[in-house]
């Protein structure tokens, strides 16, 4: 016999509330995890400021939005080597490492180079990685110029605070150069765990290279802002590929986490900007949730 009608109805509600909760799956992040960024965002914006102002920790906005920072080493001299700085941080309990990056119309003609192939990386400086392994010379170049100082840097560092987290943070040519440091220090620092936290990164290297940065970076978030071309190049028909680990701000500024590598969703940098003339160059500094990059 059936139950009669509100019976069968306070049954039916018994039954949905014991069932767990299905909301939309969504990629979209929280204002929360947003705000998590800022510290990172400030501190890719300090890379742009000079070795003296870092390494003194007096480099305006950038410096005083992270005040407890303890300086240890800075480099470059913003012209042949970028800029870099390694310090640490008491609140986040991390050294963070700096890379400076540069003016975009700078780097266009660099990236939409298409006698551009990609290279193998040094062997003296990245030992057992795979010879299929290849990303563009010039930012292989870019980060040999100061690799072997911020090696000693970030271990002074790591002993002088107790520290054991390692913190790579970098926009644009500094986004690659961090990205490359992320794949280059951890086999010196076997003790030490990273995260990488970069912004307007092209792309360096190939799909080999992508799925090397998949495997061995444990945490990589790489910060794409509504049409900044930067990020969709070099193209992908020249070879290179993205690592997983985007997320992606749209037009209205909301953040979107793009899962799987170089994903082609509109909601997405390489979807959003699907050639170079769709893009805005004034989009690559930013605004990164209010953050600006340069000094
Ligand atoms: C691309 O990212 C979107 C989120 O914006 C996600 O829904 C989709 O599954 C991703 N695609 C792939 C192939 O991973």
């Amino acid at each position: 016999m059936l139950p009669r009608l509100p019976a069968a109805l306070a049954l039916l509600s018994a039954l949905a509330s014991a069932l767990p909760v299905r909301r939309a799956p969504t990629a979209a992040l929280s204002s929360t995890s947003i705000s998590a960024f800022r510290p990172y965002t400030h501190y890719a914006s300090a890379a742009y400021c000079s070795a003296a102002a870092t390494r003194a920790w007096t480099c305006g906005a950038a410096c005083a939005a992270n005040a407890g920072f303890v300086p240890v080493a800075s480099g470059g001299d913003g012209d042949s080597t970028q800029f870099w700085y390694v310090g640490y941080d008491p609140a986040l309990e991390t050294v963070v490492v700096g890379h400076q990056g540069t003016d975009p119309r700078e780097l266009l003609p660099v990236l939409t180079d298409i006698d551009l192939v990609p290279a193998p990386l040094s062997a003296a400086l990245f030992p057992g990685v795979a010879s299929s392994v290849l990303v563009h010379s010039g930012f292989r170049d870019a980060h040999a110029k100061s690799a072997t100082d911020v090696l000693a840097a970030v271990q002074s560092a790591l002993s002088q605070h107790g520290a054991s987290q390692v913190t790579l943070v970098g926009h644009s040519l500094g986004a690659a150069i961090a990205l490359l440091d992320a794949v280059y220090l951890p086999p010196h620092l076997p003790q030490a765990t990273f995260k990488t936290v970069v912004y307007g990164l092209p792309r360096v290297g190939n799909q080999a290279f992508a799925d090397y940065v998949d495997a061995h970076v444990g945490s990589l978030a790489h910060i794409t802002n509504n049409r900044d071309p930067v990020p969709t190049l070099p193209g992908r028909f020249l070879g290179f590929h993205h690592a997983s680990g985007e997320v992606h701000i749209d037009a209205s500024g909301a953040w979107m986490a793009c899962s799987g590598q170089d994903n082609t969703s509109s909601e997405c940098s390489t979807g959003a900007v699907p050639n170079i003339f769709v893009g805005d160059v004034g989009d690559h500094d930013g605004p990164y949730d209010g953050v600006t990059m340069g000094c």
